[in-house]
């Protein structure tokens, strides 16, 4: 871990990264470099007859064994995707396509108001196109759906009801929700419920058979694999309609080449998972417990998201509302000192818009808006913990003053504003504009949508 290119500009910053977004993306295990490059070098598409596709297909088939038996699945259970997001819409809209299939009355679709946006852009998607119901399931204030609201809303019309889908644990807030007793719910009614595992397929024992879900999503790169890999498991009967159609790779369920150097990548990062994830999940739990004291003791009035550390909480997870700051701005102040941390999830850093799952818990918008997420991972150490600890009292004094001086002075009087305020605002809107001209660009370049903000 570490150096970065960052590490050789002059100036403020750290010779080493100091990496808290593990949420996001987390290294790449050496071990996953290793093998990746090794099959890199290998010829053959697995769906060929010859010799080389053979080869190929045989890698494919032992990574499929490793990943169903780190996960508690049955090899023929696990459909390879291009990653948790593509699982999440494999599963949703594929289930529900089914459901109506079978009974067009099937049209409420049952999901947190925090599930991650590759759920709630789907289900969005099938109301605006495809007729589907929206069910918002209400979570509590550190995040937890209660198992008696999901009974309660089957109850009000089980017939109704295409598919479940509850996240396994909170990408922001790191609330592990109680699947085994949602997921039994569901099967009371023969309903499929789908669960995202993506944030606790890499911290928590993630077992598919035991959890009763009937479709569950994990993704490689969260858990020391490479970006561009996952799978969605599928218990026997659950039969998705598909989303890409093709070369029908995959029973049919997922066509597309399989990638034999990424998923055997991904099958060496799920067994590392599986020999180590008890030892790391005690160490992390135990950095994280360092940085919340840490940063409590610089920032009394520091609120903690989420769920109490405990068996609630993902291990790797401190999630912070520093009242008086604007996230972005405490983001682009510890870039500068060389702490990669997070606003909200990755995937909505940069649009200006209060976090949807602080919203959902409770949240006024300044709550949510002035919230940092640190999330730990393999390469994590106490010395990050420590540069946080160091930097983390005088970041948000500042961020406070610049925020006081925009605030005092109203919106011309900011643009000219002290010299703190103009320093903090002119890097968090670098930080945001990038973002911002990136989904600009790539929507002209190939008609994409920007994310309407939720
Ligand atoms: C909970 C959750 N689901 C799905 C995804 C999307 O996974 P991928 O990046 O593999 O498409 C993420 C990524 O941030 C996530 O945190």
């Amino acid at each position: 871990m570490g150096y970065t290119e960052a590490a050789a500009r002059p100036g403020n910053f750290r010779e080493r990264l100091v990496y808290l977004d593990h949420a996001a993306t987390t290294s790449l295990r050496p071990e996953v470099l290793a093998v990746m490059t090794e099959e890199l070098g290998h010829l053959g598409n697995p769906s060929s007859l010859h010799n080389a596709g053979r080869r190929a297909r045989r890698v494919v088939e032992e990574s499929r064994e490793v990943i169903a038996e780190v996960y508690g699945a049955r090899p023929s259970e696990v459909v390879f995707t291009s990653g948790g997001t593509e699982a999440d819409n494999l599963a949703v809209k594929g289930l529900y396509w089914a459901r109506q299939a079978q009974d067009p009355r099937r049209r409420r679709v049952l999901a947190t108001a925090v599930e991650h946006h590759a759920v709630l852009d789907s289900v969005h998607w099938l109301a605006d196109h495809e007729g589907a119901e929206p069910v918002w399931l209400p979570v509590d204030e550190q995040g937890r759906l209660w198992p008696d609201t999901l009974r309660a809303a089957i109850a009000s019309d089980p017939a109704a009801v295409a598919l479940i889908s509850v996240m396994w644990a909170n990408n922001e807030v790191g609330t592990i929700q109680p699947i085994a007793e949602l997921a039994a719910l569901a099967r009371e009614h023969a309903i499929p419920f789908h669960t995202d595992a993506v944030q606790a397929a890499g911290q928590l024992p993630v077992d598919f058979a035991a959890c009763g879900a009937d479709a569950l999503t994990v993704t490689a790169h969260k858990i020391g694999g490479p970006v561009g890999a996952g799978a969605l498991l599928l218990g026997r009967g659950t039969q998705p309609v598909p989303v890409l159609h093709g070369g029908g790779q995959e029973a049919d369920i997922r066509s597309g080449t399989l990638d034999a150097p990424a998923i055997r990548a991904f099958a060496t990062a799920a067994q590392l998972v599986g020999k180590e994830r008890d030892d790391q999940a005690a160490r992390l739990a135990a950095l994280r417990d360092e940085l919340i004291a840490r940063v409590r003791a610089a920032v009394p009035d520091v609120i903690l998201n989420g769920a109490p550390p405990g068996p609630g909480r993902l291990p790797g997870n401190a999630h912070f509302s520093f009242p008086g700051c604007e996230g972005d701005a405490l983001l682009m102040l510890l870039d500068a000192k060389g702490i990669a941390c997070s606003t909200g999830s990755a995937c909505t850093a940069g649009v200006a818009q209060p976090s949807h799952v602080l919203i959902a818990m409770g949240a006024d918008e300044g709550r949510a808006r002035g919230s940092l997420r640190f999330s730990f991972g393999s390469t994590s150490t106490l010395a990050d913990v420590e540069a946080v600890g160091a930097e983390i009292g005088d970041v948000v004094e500042r961020a406070r003053r610049a925020g006081r001086a925009m605030a005092g002075g109203g919106r011309g009087a900011a643009s000219r504003g002290t010299p703190e305020a103009g320093r903090v605002r002119q890097r968090a809107r670098a930080g945001s504009a990038g973002h911002v001209r990136q989904r600009a660009r790539s929507r002209e370049a190939g008609g994409l949508d920007i994310r309407r903000g939720r």
